[in-house]
């Protein structure tokens, strides 16, 4: 027998609704669910970036680039073993992992002694996000200790310079532009012996303060996350940005000052499991000599 809460509210119901009201109430309520099955989404957007100026041994190089898993309640162990799963399936030459691993400096410890195991040809380099930089600061040479313990080079106001038939590519990464102590000079001068250098931040606001640096721009592509796309944006306006630049570097590729330089969505989310307008996105970008 039905509690007569229920029976009551139903004698509340009027009788002439509209058809169209009584239609949609019949609908599932995909507005709710959509946002949460799309954060539970991963895409690999393939990319060709051409560039005369990309050193000829560096031709059809390529790049797997995800940025912002933040492991932890919002995404588990389980979608961490298959996105490593995915991205070892590429066989890139270089996997660049772009900050914000987990929730705070411990969680990212946690997340990189689990042993992800991602894998590339030459290389896996990991740069810190504002998340990692969350904690003590003992714990960035912990983070740093459990990411070279998995096979990840960690860059922290610190570069590799990769040698290819000939040519020298660097990638220099610099420590979190908000929550860490990125230097800017120190992390510019490891790319002088390169014939390229791509520049890894997790936030594109440092991009700005690089425009004008005294020497010049000392980078070609710069490769960015925190965004997040906005998780939630509507016509590429996020409903609240992470950003100072509000939604100016919020998604995409951009060309500023005479670099390019890609802002991810990211592969996971922060704060509510929900993207909507802004899907989770990895990156497997190929690098084209255009002559
Ligand atoms: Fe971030």
């Amino acid at each position: 027998m039905l509690p007569k809460r229920i029976d009551r509210e139903k004698k509340k119901q009027p009788k002439d609704t509209h058809w169209l009201g009584r239609m949609l109430a019949k609908l599932p309520p995909w507005p709710i669910f959509f946002p949460i099955y799309e954060a539970s989404q991963l895409n690999l957007v393939e990319e060709l970036y051409w560039s005369p100026r990309i050193p000829a041994g560096f031709d059809g190089f390529r790049i797997v680039f995800l940025s912002d898993i933040h492991y932890g309640p919002l995404f588990s162990e389980e979608r961490m073993r298959d996105l490593v799963q995915r991205v070892n399936k590429l066989h890139a030459d270089i996997v660049v992992l772009g900050g914000d691993y987990a929730l705070n400096a411990d969680s990212a410890i946690d997340f990189f002694q689990l042993k992800p195991g991602f894998q590339a040809k030459t290389a896996v380099l990991g740069i810190m996000g504002n998340h990692d930089r969350r904690g003590p600061e003992e714990s960035l040479e912990k983070l740093k200790a459990a990411m070279r313990e998995d096979g990840v080079t960690p860059l922290v106001n610190d570069g590799v310079v990769l040698e290819r038939k000939g040519s020298r590519m660097a990638f220099v990464g610099c420590d979190d532009f908000y929550c860490g102590n990125p230097d800017l000079q120190k992390t510019a001068a490891l790319s002088r012996s390169a014939d390229y250098t791509v520049f890894l931040s997790h936030m594109p606001d440092i991009l700005p303060e690089t425009f004008s640096m005294p020497g010049g721009l000392f980078y070609q592509l710069a490769l960015c996350g925190h965004t997040h796309g906005g998780q939630v944006a509507v016509l590429g306006h996020a409903i609240k940005s992470s950003s100072i630049y509000g939604s100016k570097y919020l998604s995409g590729w951009y060309h500023e000052h005479g670099v390019d330089f890609l802002v991810t969505n990211g592969v996971g989310t922060s704060g509510l499991p929900v993207r909507l307008g802004a899907k989770a996105q990895m990156h497997l970008i190929t690098m084209k000599r255009e002559m």
